[in-house]
């Protein structure tokens, strides 16, 4: 939560992967916070049912189809963001997948590269295209989602994933280092296993799936509103000390 009460009244956020997902509980969370709400998604449906859950909860919204892989369609989305709200303080990169589930030796040229084109790319665009904004206006915080992947390096099913998303907390720490002096923070998050439709999307068997649940000491997945609030409170004015690292929520899983 905000130091301040009101804090997020008439600030704006940019999601990416709005409609699904982590992204979307994270346009709920803020709405209830009373910010602007930005719901970009490659899924046009998804983006504008998402925007309009914004509205219903009395936020202002802006629902735009994005592809985050492609540099003129972030770009277009930030200027968008910003003729319609004047401007945008937050920006939360939550867009990304793992494709699909593949052994090592199978992760063919075609996998390593959507997987970076959405993950690392998707990201890098995205802040490429926020940055200047922000740094006209002396201010921003940027949450980039990562994974506990990183961390683990997907043995036996998302080497590509873990890869990608390892690129994700290099590139935040070094884009907060370097504009740290500047009113910018940069911040990821590295969950374990969320309940979404991500482990379908990439095609996850039951028995990866009972593997990640028996990893995890508190025996559950985490639920999309619980990476939400940590973006809220990392965007948030309660913690202005914090920026580059990657801050872990995995009900305790370990690090094998
Ligand atoms: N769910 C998990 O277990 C988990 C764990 C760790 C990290 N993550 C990360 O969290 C983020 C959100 O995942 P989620 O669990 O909400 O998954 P999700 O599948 O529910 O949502 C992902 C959203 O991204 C959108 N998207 C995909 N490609 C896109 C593109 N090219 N341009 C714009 N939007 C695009 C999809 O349409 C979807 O709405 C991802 O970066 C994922 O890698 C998820």
């Amino acid at each position: 939560m905000p130091k301040t009460p009101d804090y997020f009244a008439g600030k704006t956020i940019i999601i990416t992967g709005a409609a699904s997902g982590i992204g979307r509980a994270t346009a709920l969370i803020f709405a209830r916070e009373h910010a602007n709400v930005v719901c970009a998604d490659i899924n046009e449906a998804g983006a504008r049912d998402a925007a309009a859950a914004v509205n219903d909860k009395g936020s202002q919204a802006l629902a735009l189809k994005a592809d985050v892989t492609k540099r003129a369609e972030v770009e277009g989305l930030v200027k968008r963001a910003v003729d319609t709200f004047g401007s945008v303080q937050f920006l939360f990169n939550s867009a990304g997948a793992a494709i699909r589930r593949a052994k090592f030796l199978e992760i063919d040229d075609a996998l390593m590269q959507k997987t970076f084109d959405l993950n690392v790319n998707g990201t890098f665009y995205g802040m490429q295209a926020a940055l200047p904004h922000m740094l006209k206006n002396k201010f921003g915080v940027i949450v980039n989602m990562a994974s506990m992947a990183h961390r683990r390096g997907g043995p036996g099913s998302s080497v590509h994933y873990a890869a990608a998303k390892g690129a994700v907390v290099s590139m935040t720490m070094g884009v907060a280092r370097e504009y740290a002096t500047q009113g910018i923070r940069a911040l990821s998050i590295s969950p374990g296993p969320i309940q979404t439709p991500f482990q379908d999307a990439a095609g996850s068997s039951p028995e990866l799936v009972q593997r990640f649940l028996d990893d995890i000491p508190m025996k559950r997945f985490g639920k999309p509103e619980e990476i939400g609030e940590l973006v809220l409170f990392l965007c948030s004015d309660a913690c202005p000390f914090m920026t580059a690292d990657t801050v872990y929520v995995n009900g305790g899983g370990g690090w094998r």
